[in-house]
């Protein structure tokens, strides 16, 4: 193994920043999405949730009378609990708009702080379910077939949540199968519920200057353009597909992680999800740790190291592991389900992850802070030595605590948080990726307590180092750009555009082919040298 300690500095054109905002889309019925606005108003006073009580004192004078009036109206579900669980419960009654947006306050610990965002992410998406008689038309109108041609048996619902439900059923061939079918109407529920966040985003953007940072209309948009993806049951059997092949091929590449049930093509339509009934126990079953032969610190290992894996190597992950989504069987099989959310990762994301992981394992603060000037994520007006000092003060406290009490999402976010000091604007994505790790750690944590989840990550972030980093994958970017530089060089020779022979018999070889000859020889010599260089100077 090379020297791990001391890559190259990243390479900031591998780095990309944050996207532009989505646009804003006009309040379609600006009178029911009032009314309806209205009816969120007086939920969230009921419970406390709309001016809580725990801030008042911070508000100007001006508003505190206000913020008493709006108390009057507090029921007996405003009186118990913090304001993140107050506000949870709020939102699971009113529905799925709201549910969604709960779910992502919940991932911005760096905004909100980190207990209002806990209790705001219990927030449960639990609801009665649709008869099965309605399920069966559901799918019927949405395949366009009856249910019998598909299944030769279709049972009673499994799991109800606010977007959608699961039934098992069995195929002709014996196979057994989960069937997911959206609950009828629920589009447009969605629809007049964006429709309402609209207009709301519209009015603080008006009326609250401060929230104006907030985005609040880009915000909206990200919500619904995330909802308009869940309700298309075509496209989560597109990202089950597709995270299948990408944990069989990590399972196959470096040992079993996880794995995902296939997708069953022919029971796919727009409002319904046919998969392989899942191996294993669901892991909210007690009795699944309990089953013969189950190695608990591997399957620990597994789900950090799987999760990492696919951040990581392929830059796509599951973004919703919690135990509700994870089958466990013995010694230590894991499958996931439920590809509603999968994270994206660009390549610079990717490297900055491993880097800053990198960075913690090894305590190089100077080098974690110098990947977040070079990428552009921390203006150049920042100083890197103060930026170096922050990241001590989150770094340090954790080093030298036993394994059990570390836990990498949290030091994540309080690294996120300390970067929103210095004008950081992270990618969503991170943030979704810190806040699916603090799940994963959850999980690893349930099942072994002293789980070290450093040690369970270390090789996979190491491997990664290794690979993209290492001195082998310099020689590997040199080789490259020579052999391109050395195609790009024999098929000048090979093939010289053919009006250009005329002005060769005329002056000799022409200035063009001598320029583009050197031009080719000296990026591929000087490639070659980079890379040489870097190896030489570690
Ligand atoms: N392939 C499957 N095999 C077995 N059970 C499944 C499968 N897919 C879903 N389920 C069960 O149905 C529940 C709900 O499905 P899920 O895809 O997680 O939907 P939701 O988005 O509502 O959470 C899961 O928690 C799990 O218990
Ligand atoms: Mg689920």
């Amino acid at each position: 193994m090379g020297d791990l300690t001391t890559p190259p500095p990243p390479d900031p054109a591998t780095f990309r920043v944050a996207p532009a905002a989505p646009k804003a889309v006009p309040v379609r019925d600006p009178v029911g999405a009032a009314w309806r606005l209205m009816g969120w108003g007086s939920v969230l006073a009921r419970h406390d949730a709309l001016i809580p009580r725990e801030i008042t004192p911070l508000l100007p004078a001006w508003v505190r009378p206000i913020a008493a009036f709006v108390h009057l109206f507090a029921g007996r579900e405003g009186r118990e609990g913090r304001p993140g669980q107050r506000l949870g419960k709020a939102f699971e009654h009113l529905g799925p708009v709201a549910i969604k947006l709960g779910q992502v306050l919940a991932t911005r610990a760096d905004i909100f702080g980190g207990e209002f965002a806990t209790d705001l992410g219990r927030l449960k998406d639990k609801l009665a379910p649709f008869p099965t008689d309605q399920a069966r038309r559901e799918i019927e109108r949405s395949l366009g077939r009856p249910v019998d041609s598909l299944f030769l048996d279709f049972g009673d619902p499994i799991g109800a949540a606010s977007l959608a439900q699961a039934h098992p059923a069995w195929l002709a061939d014996g196979r057994k199968v989960a069937v997911k079918i959206l609950r009828p109407g629920v589009e447009r529920r969605v629809a007049r519920g964006l429709d309402s966040m609209r207009l709301a985003a519209r009015l603080v953007h008006r009326f609250v200057p401060v929230a104006r940072r907030l985005e609040p209309d880009a915000f909206v948009e990200t919500i619904a353009r995330s909802m308009e993806l869940e309700l298309d049951m075509r496209l989560e059997a597109a990202a089950a597909s597709e995270m299948k092949d990408i944990m069989d091929k990590a399972a196959s590449e470096d040992g079993a992680h996880m794995t995902a049930p296939g997708v069953v093509w022919d029971g796919v339509g727009k409002r319904v999800l046919t998969l392989e009934w899942a191996n294993g126990m669901p892991m909210t079953d007690p009795q699944c740790i309990e089953q013969p032969g189950l190695d608990k610190d591997a399957l620990a290992d597994n789900v950090v190291r799987a999760f990492l894996s696919q951040a990581l190597d392929y830059g796509a992950f599951h973004a919703d592991l919690h135990e509700g989504n994870l089958f466990a069987s013995a010694p230590a099989e894991l499958t996931a389900v439920d590809f509603g959310i999968v994270g994206r990762l660009g390549p610079g994301e990717r490297r900055y992850l491993a880097e800053i992981l990198w960075g913690f394992l090894q305590r190089d603060y100077p080098r974690i802070a110098r990947v977040h000037f070079e990428a552009g994520y921390v203006p150049p007006n920042h100083s890197v030595e103060a930026f170096a000092q922050a990241l001590r003060a989150v770094g340090e406290p954790v080093i030298g605590k036993q394994a059990s009490q570390v836990s990498m999402g949290r030091l994540l976010g309080q690294l996120f948080e300390i970067t929103a000091l210095f004008d950081m604007h992270l990618r969503p994505e991170l943030i979704l990726l810190q806040k699916t790790m603090v799940s994963v750690e959850g999980v690893a944590r349930r099942l072994n307590p002293d789980h070290d989840l450093w040690a369970a990550a270390r090789p996979v972030v190491e491997r990664w180092i290794l690979r993209e980093l290492g001195p082998r994958a310099q020689i590997r970017d040199g080789v490259r750009e020579l052999i391109s530089g050395a195609r790009a060089l024999s098929r000048l020779v090979q093939d010289p555009p053919r009006p250009e022979t005329v002005v060769i018999q005329k002056y000799g070889t022409p200035a063009w082919l001598v320029v583009c000859i050197s031009v080719a020889t000296s990026a591929s010599l000087a490639a070659l040298l980079l890379s040489i260089w870097s190896i030489i100077h570690r």
